[in-house]
């Protein structure tokens, strides 16, 4: 191997692991939001009294630098990785081919299953977080009653569907990504790794079916 592509192949495997760490901290992220959102199954009072606990911690700004800036690095790195795959380098990230295995229909659907991801966070950053701002008064506590204005956004049937592809179009990605993080920073030991893909899978449904739970109940919730 020449040292020109003994570079190339480091950058690659570094890329894959800078991947790897990015797609699994977002993962953590993903699912501590699915946590957190269960709080609308209990009520008004526990959904505003939770999103107040977050939004009124000044750490949160650096919380939300960081995790604009886990959700940055993740991108630019998918980027450049299709980017070189399409030049036909001999690195697949998006495929089992390194593992001898061919290609899934989530593995290979992984750029399209990510860019939905990112249009779905504009869309629903721009709906709820910087949607309509009510307040309320809990045990005494003005605070925004973003319980309202999320019950309010899911009135609308197309905000459910478009939920509803978006969160099932993201439960794909990570079923795919959570297992491939673990090969990509080699941990992937033979004996372990059916039970890490099983793991991927069940985070993938719970992802699916979570979100798109708190979105129907959301909207069946308006109608009472
Ligand atoms: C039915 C499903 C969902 C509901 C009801 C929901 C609810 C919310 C609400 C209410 C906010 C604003 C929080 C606040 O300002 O107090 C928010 C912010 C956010 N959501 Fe969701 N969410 C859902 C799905 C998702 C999914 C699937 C993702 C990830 C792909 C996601 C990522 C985010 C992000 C990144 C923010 C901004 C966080 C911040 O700026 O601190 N959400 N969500």
């Amino acid at each position: 191997m020449s040292s020109k592509s003994s570079c190339s192949f480091l950058n690659s495997v570094v890329k894959k692991q800078i991947m790897g760490v990015s797609g699994l901290l977002l993962c953590g992220f993903v699912l501590t939001h699915l946590l957190g959102n269960m709080t609308l199954f209990i009520g008004s009072d526990a959904f505003n009294k939770y999103s107040y606990a977050l939004t009124s911690n000044p750490l949160i700004y650096f919380a939300e630098a960081g995790l604009l800036a886990i959700f940055l690095v993740h991108i630019l790195m998918a980027i450049k990785l299709v980017i070189e795959n399409n030049a036909a380098r001999p690195v697949q990230y998006y495929t089992r081919k390194h593992s001898g295995r061919g290609s899934t229909f989530a593995s290979s659907t992984m750029p399209i299953s990510g860019v939905l991801t990112l249009i779905f966070l504009v869309i629903h950053i721009l709906g709820l977080k910087f949607g309509t701002h009510y307040e309320t008064e809990v045990h005494g506590v003005v605070m925004r009653d973003i319980y309202k204005t999320t019950i309010e956004y899911f009135q609308d049937p197309l905000h459910v569907l478009f939920y509803i592809i978006a969160v099932t179009s993201l439960g794909v990605h990570v079923s795919h990504g959570f297992w491939s993080a673990f090969q990509s920073l080699g941990w992937n030991h033979p004996k372990y790794m059916p039970k890490i893909k099983l793991a991927a899978t069940a985070f993938g449904i719970l992802v699916s079916v979570g979100f798109s739970a708190l979105a129907v109940f959301c909207y069946f919730q308006g109608a009472k």
